[in-house]
């Protein structure tokens, strides 16, 4: 017990016997402080409570969460698209303290989810966020990224329409979005909603993919694709395997 925690472990102990601090002996304060200094810790470690109906993510990012585990102290900025009841922005925003978290969600209708759900997800996201460092834009993605001025981003999450075309869409505007040597994950790869396979996620994340075969490294393949950036041409415009691009 330092200093401080003993002060304050005697103020408890003297008011759990209805005494004056003075007539404590130290056994008293020892054993009552015990509890105080548990009471104390349970506090701080008291888990966050946020509004949730569901869980899209938790499972998904614990199967390669170690790859993003060199960004735990560093200054980066996060855009997400498809934030729902921010789950995932707020993951980001609790586990890398120095992120900078940005959210794109229309909340309006569409395809995947019905409207009452999303009215009750943007209420209660709005509500999780408080106090947290996450700027949150009303637009479509496509719309976002017309006005952005091109800023860049170090990690982008794609997690909006599963439609292959939409999928498809986000992908490779948020490919330009991307820092070199920034991740991108992308949500879904597995989903099979639909019974035309082509209309599925999986079609446009391996179109997308196609098309970037080499500017980009896999860190991991599974319910969720997760790639890294890689600088596909050197100033003079050729592919500069030395920064990690392929053959052509
Ligand atoms: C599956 S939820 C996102 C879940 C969230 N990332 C999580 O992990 O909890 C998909 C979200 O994408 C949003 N969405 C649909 N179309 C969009 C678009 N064009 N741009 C951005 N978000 C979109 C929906 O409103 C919905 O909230």
């Amino acid at each position: 017990m330092n200093d401080i925690e003993y002060k304050n472990a005697m103020l408890y102990t003297a008011r759990v016997y209805k005494q004056g601090s003075r007539e404590l002996d130290r056994l008293q304060i020892y054993e009552a402080g015990k509890e105080y200094l548990w009471k104390s810790k349970y506090k701080k470690k008291k888990p966050m409570t946020y509004d949730f109906t569901c869980d899209w993510w938790t499972d998904r990012v614990n199967q390669y969460k170690s790859q993003l585990e060199h960004l735990k102290n560093a200054d980066f900025s996060y855009l997400e698209i498809g934030t729902y009841e921010g789950r995932s922005a707020l993951w980001f925003a609790d586990n890398f303290p120095k992120c900078n978290v940005t959210c794109i969600d229309p909340y309006q209708p569409y395809h995947d989810l019905p409207i009452h759900l999303i009215e009750e997800a943007e209420k209660r996201f709005y509500k999780n966020k408080e106090g947290k460092n996450i700027t949150h834009y009303k637009q479509g993605f496509i719309d976002f990224a017309l006005s952005t001025n091109n800023k860049k981003y170090d990690v982008i999450y794609v997690d909006g329409s599963h439609l292959s075309f939409d999928a498809f869409a986000d992908a490779t505007i948020a490919w330009r979005l991307l820092n070199n040597n920034g991740i991108m994950i992308l949500d879904d790869y597995e989903l099979q909603n639909y019974d035309k396979e082509y209309e599925n996620c999986k079609t446009g994340i391996d179109y997308f993919l196609k098309n970037i075969y080499n500017q980009h490294q896999v860190l991991y393949r599974g319910w969720q694709i997760v790639i890294k950036k890689t600088p596909a041409y050197d100033e003079m415009g050729f592919p500069n395997k030395k920064l990690g691009a392929k053959d052509f």
